[in-house]
């Protein structure tokens, strides 16, 4: 039995099933039990593989691309150049190397990463080297200035609050204890307020998921988007149907009960949840962005100089990070914008 586990039950016994959400916050980011306020989760020897840690081509094109905006927008000075949720920094590094050769670009960003946990902190500010950067935890806290966003694989990271529709209300996925074990069951329906628009387009016995943090995170992104762009990368869809939870050890899935703390959890993102009134908005496959920014041309370029196993394991990760079958489909991107700006580079016409 893991630590956390022990004290989750302890509490489910004590007070009561705790909501899927606040469960999934526990085991997140729990100050010394939380996957990962405890952990390194990336890469081979890790529980999962992101993008930028697949090549270094993901991080170059979509800085380039927010560095376009960027020029497009009239290069204002200064401005934020935020990340969400950085993990081991990688994706903020390739940005900035990428942009060395923008002029006034680095001279204007000020880089703020967004990050929980103090494992990641520290790792990241290794990986940026001595590139200045600050740390917050809330978007909210970022300078009220134009701002160029990424966010790869932050969303699903959040909590979500699960739902499976009833004749005219919502039973809620709520984790309890029996026999000793966590195991998830479900609330009575209720009305939920938040879901009163998915009564029109779901039969019950269907499942919805929202997650309670995403509204005021966009917010924040909205507010500064009088000028700039914001960039998510997530694996998910344009509207939320079905379970998408899942945790995953040492790249297997395992039940979301087991191993709290050691296995990461997560869901799809709702991509039109992240679009916010006011803002211009363009929705886009993983595959079809990195195609349009022209990964096929920089694989290309990359390859003349490898040979062997480097010039193999590149060009598997081309294909990873584009084929239909791999993160290049299941991958979705979103791209929000001011409404009088040109539309980011990649995207296609709305
Ligand atoms: C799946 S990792 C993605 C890492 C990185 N973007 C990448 O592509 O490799 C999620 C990241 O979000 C951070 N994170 C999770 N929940 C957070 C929260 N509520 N606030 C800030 N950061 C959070 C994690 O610590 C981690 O750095």
């Amino acid at each position: 039995m893991t630590p956390l586990e022990d004290l989750l039950i302890r509490r489910i016994t004590a007070t009561g099933p705790m909501t899927l959400h606040d469960y999934m916050a526990e085991c997140l980011l729990h100050p010394e039990h939380g996957y990962y306020t405890t952990r390194q989760p990336f890469g081979v020897a890790g529980d999962f593989t992101t993008a930028p840690e697949i090549s270094q081509m993901f991080g170059e094109l979509l800085g380039l691309c927010l560095a376009q905006a960027w020029l497009d927008q009239g290069s204002p000075a200064p401005f934020t150049l935020a990340e969400l949720g950085p993990g081991r920094g990688t994706l903020m590094a390739d940005i900035l190397r990428a942009t060395r050769g923008v002029p006034g670009f680095h001279d204007a960003a000020q880089i703020w990463l967004i990050e929980a946990s103090p494992v990641l902190r520290a790792t990241q500010r290794t990986t940026l080297g001595g590139h200045p950067a600050h740390w917050a935890d809330q978007v909210d806290t970022l300078p009220e200035l134009p701002l160029f966003l990424i966010a790869n694989e932050f969303f699903d990271a959040l909590p979500i609050r699960q739902f499976r529709r009833a004749t005219d209300g919502w039973e809620e996925t709520m984790v309890g204890v029996s026999d000793g074990k966590l195991t998830l069951g479900r609330s009575p329906a209720l009305p939920v307020p938040a879901l009163a628009h998915r009564l029109t387009d779901t039969r019950p016995g269907q499942i919805v998921e929202i997650c309670p943090a995403a509204p005021s995170i966009i917010q924040s992104i909205a507010l500064r988007l009088t000028k700039g762009l914001a960039l998510m990368i997530d694996y998910g869809g344009w509207q939320s149907l079905g379970d998408t939870v899942q945790a995953l050890a040492r790249h297997q899935t395992v039940p979301i009960t087991e191993s709290p703390g050691q296995a990461d959890i997560t869901a799809h993102v709702d991509f039109q949840a992240l679009v916010p009134p006011g803002l211009a908005h363009r929705y886009t496959t993983q595959g079809a962005l990195l195609a349009a920014l022209g990964i096929a041309q920089r694989a290309e370029r990359l390859a003349r100089n490898l040979t062997g196993a480097a010039l193999e394991n590149h060009l598997a990760a081309t294909r990873r990070l584009t084929g239909a079958t791999e993160m290049g489909t299941l991958f979705k991107a979103l791209a929000l914008f001011p409404p009088n700006a040109m539309p980011p580079a990649g995207f296609p016409d709305a």
